[in-house]
């Protein structure tokens, strides 16, 4: 095990499962997003991520979503991540343990990656859940999108007395469209399974306020924590993979060295190190 604590983002290598027991504390987390292993046999730094069987994986899941639950507090709130395949059993576990106010769909057009014989993949599951349904954090004037009857059609509803224009803006339903992370884009990392950081800012800016902690058991590239970061959140974020600690380090400028060697990102193939400093000048107009 080995920890980074830089008072305001924690940074823990180790087995989540380990760590979820021993090193943080219960009802002591605001936010948990958790983006686990799916089962599906991806390589993370070249550990397959692929159990021996279905029920093995689901009961490795069991224990650590119980773990999560823990560490909320009363009011606190858990988006939860996995295959397709798989969230009918967390959806399952879940609603007996917590309140599932939304099953959402990530929708990204994956126009790169076509399924001949078959329906191809085009969307990712995510339950929305809380443990307390009358008292949870949700900040809906802060993710709302544009409501293109009000916006754009400019439809007038009249059913109101006065009649009256559509409004502009709404909470977003529950089928969200963000990009996935490609390789040319200035946010990529070198890892498979990397979430946009647009995706954990909604879910940040939604269901946790300034100062709140937010807790990641399954880091990667440390996106919730960068995010959590942007948003004057605290984290806490887990990860079994040195490299990717390193990354998270790197990305939350918490140091600049890990153990004598200096944390830079390798330069993609298209890049120089001139085109280089032009992309971390426009990522920081991002985070201000
Ligand atoms: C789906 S990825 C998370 C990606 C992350 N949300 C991001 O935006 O980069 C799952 C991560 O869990 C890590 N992991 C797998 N088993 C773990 C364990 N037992 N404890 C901690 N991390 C683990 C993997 O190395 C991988 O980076």
């Amino acid at each position: 095990m080995e920890k980074f604590d830089y008072q305001n983002h924690k940074i823990i290598r180790g087995d989540s499962l380990d760590i979820l027991s021993n090193e943080i504390s219960d009802h002591s987390v605001d936010l948990v997003f958790a983006d686990p292993p799916y089962n599906i046999g991806k390589s993370f730094n070249g550990h397959k991520d692929k159990w021996n069987t279905e029920e093995d994986y689901l009961n490795w899941c069991c224990q650590w979503i119980d773990k999560c639950i823990d560490k909320l507090k009363s009011n606190g709130s858990m988006y939860i991540m996995t295959s397709t395949q798989f969230m009918p059993y967390f959806d399952i576990f879940i609603r007996k343990r917590m309140t599932i106010l939304s099953r959402l769909i990530w929708y990204y057009d994956s126009s790169g990656v076509q399924a001949k014989n078959y329906y191809g993949s085009m969307y990712e599951p995510i339950l929305f859940c809380v443990n307390n349904p009358d008292n949870y954090t949700f900040n809906a004037q802060d993710i709302l999108v544009e409501a293109k009857t009000g916006a754009k059609r400019k439809l007038i509803d009249y059913r109101k007395n006065p009649p009256q224009v559509y409004n502009s803006e709404k909470v977003p339903g529950n089928v969200w469209e963000f990009a996935r992370v490609r390789y040319r884009m200035d946010e990529y990392e070198n890892h498979p399974a990397q979430k946009p950081i647009a995706l954990l800012q909604r879910i940040i800016k939604a269901s946790s306020n300034v100062g709140d902690t937010i807790l990641d058991p399954f880091a990667g590239t440390f996106t919730t924590s960068y995010a959590a970061k942007l948003l004057g959140r605290k984290s806490i974020g887990i990860e079994l993979q040195e490299d990717y600690i390193k990354i998270g380090l790197r990305r939350l400028k918490l140091t600049d060295e890990y153990k004598g060697e200096k944390l830079q990102k390798e330069l993609r193939t298209f890049e120089t190190k001139k085109t280089r400093t032009q992309n971390q000048s426009l990522l920081k107009l991002l985070e201000k």
